[in-house]
């Protein structure tokens, strides 16, 4: 495979890394794992890590750190006001991001409650590409309203298109035009995670701010997985072939007016986020945010070991060896899947693979829950933990009160970052084929419990009886 060659296809990119330290791994008995699901109220938030022997359930804060990052937690300097690890973080997101004004944060959501609670007031509208769960949330918490603007793409199985997360700039404009008093910011969420970790395009980026500086509206970037999502343009939009993964980055927030970060995806460490702006008034402004709900604003909830943990891991995300195999570990599942007729969001995107739980079990009705029945089943069948993206994470409309059946209903695979190797992946592969033999066995979900805020943590479910398959309210 040459160099330059885009892993849309095949992927199986060799591991840029070798194995120094290993944990052990097994797989309870499927029988445990029957009780394993009884007692965990069918949610598999529920579950211990011991019952799992593959763990797709998030990339989030789950990868392994180089010896380059265990080495610099050492140099951790722990002072409440004036760290040195937040220098050389600071200096990180400069030169990677181009930004001058840091705060830090303990994870994305603590970002998104500090940039939510400054900018949002009761009644307002929050346009994005697609809000994760947790932005939506804390939308949803301030009293104010998630819209989401994605292109019709990504709901078009069949589509190719290269940047499924861009947004949809006719609507957006209506949008604007409709309700603009009402917008205090405009959101980007790079990748698209809730629309299968699917990747917006640099040009979708310039003019995405082209209309929010025609309205006078500030952009800020979703950027967990951002510097994925520069590998994409690398790969995917001609323009940016020989360009090094940084300049893309910066590039990108060029175009915005500030950025945050759950630092637990590209920021390869296993917890820490971060707010960045160009603007130093909006720092100001922010800053008292981050003291109240974070910490000091050299800190703001990370350890100094972290901040030099995630200084580290930063750059080595940028790396390119990395990134096509990592990105290739995510198009490797999709093919092996897509191969054998099962429906995966296409092109491949950068996190994880999605598959279609409408698809996978045709004959459960959207008030059964099919995606998040095929993740119950696929522990059942096989030790590995997936997570629904669905209908149950959206959650219920907060004005009408009903679910939102509208959009997708997906499971994520979610692969952590250079932990798990191809052969692992192979196996989870291999399971979701045996078990699209038998799918119309998978039974249907129903609640038992339901708890209102970002219900997928923590409500709890039965499996509906195999009589009552057709036509069962939710
Ligand atoms: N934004 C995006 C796009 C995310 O994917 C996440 C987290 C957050 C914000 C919130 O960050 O977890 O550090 O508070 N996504 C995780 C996931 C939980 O599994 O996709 P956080």
């Amino acid at each position: 495979m040459s160099d330059d060659q885009p892993h849309w296809r095949s992927g199986k990119s060799p591991e840029p890394f070798y194995i120094k330290s290993v944990a052990p791994l097994h797989r309870i008995k499927r029988e445990q794992r029957e009780q394993a699901l009884i007692a965990a109220k069918y949610n598999l938030f529920n579950l211990k890590s011991a019952q799992i022997y593959i763990d797709l359930l998030t990339d989030s804060g789950t990868g392994a750190m180089s010896h380059y990052q265990w080495a610099a937690l050492m140099h951790g300097d722990e002072a409440y006001a004036g760290s040195s690890s937040f220098d050389r973080f600071a200096s990180a997101v400069r030169e990677i991001f181009g930004f001058q004004h840091l705060l830090p944060s303990h994870q994305g959501r603590s970002a998104e409650l500090v940039l939510m609670t400054h900018f949002l007031s009761p009644g307002d509208y929050v346009p994005n590409n697609i809000h994760f769960d947790t932005t939506m949330a804390h939308v949803q918490f301030q009293q104010a309203h998630d819209v989401n603007l994605v292109i019709d793409d990504v709901y078009d199985w069949d589509s190719e298109h290269p940047f499924k997360g861009n947004m949809d700039i006719g609507k957006l404009v209506g949008f604007l035009k409709q309700h603009g008093d009402k917008v205090p910011l405009v959101c980007l969420t790079l990748t698209c995670n809730s629309g299968g970790g699917q990747p917006v395009s640099l040009e979708n980026v310039k003019q995405t701010k082209a209309v929010c500086d025609k309205y006078a509206k500030p952009l800020f970037i979703d950027s967990a997985r951002v510097i994925e999502n520069a590998y994409f343009i690398k790969q995917r939009e001609p323009h940016y072939r020989d360009w090094p993964i940084e300049a893309i980055t910066r590039e990108i927030m060029a175009h915005a007016d500030g950025m945050w970060m759950s630092a637990k995806k590209d920021g390869l460490v296993n917890i820490g986020g971060f707010i960045a702006v160009h603007d130093r008034a909006l720092y100001e402004q922010l800053r008292m945010y981050t003291i109240l709900f974070d910490g000091f604003v050299t800190y703001g909830g990370m350890s100094g070991r972290d901040m030099d943990a995630l200084a580290v891991g930063l750059r080595e995300c940028c790396e390119e060896a990395y990134l096509a195999h990592r990105t290739g570990q995510v198009a490797h599942v999709s093919c092996l899947l897509r191969d054998s007729g099962i429906r995966t969001t296409w092109p491949p995107g950068g996190h994880a693979v999605y598959l279609d739980g409408r698809d996978f079990c045709p004959h459960l009705p959207d008030e059964q829950f099919p995606a998040q029945a095929l993740s119950l089943a696929l522990y059942l069948a096989a030790g590995v933990r997936s997570v629904e993206i669905g209908v149950i994470l959206r959650g219920r409309d907060p004005d009408t009160g009903h679910n939102r059946y509208d959009g997708l209903d997906l499971v994520r695979l979610a692969i952590p970052r250079r932990m798990y190797t191809f052969t692992q992946l192979e196996f989870v592969a291999e399971s979701l084929i045996e078990l699209k033999r038998r799918a119309m066995e998978i039974r249907g979900v129903k609640f038992a419990r339901e708890t209102p805020v970002l219900r997928h943590f923590t409500s709890e479910y039965a499996l509906v009886e195999p009589a009552q398959a057709a036509g069962t309210p939710s």
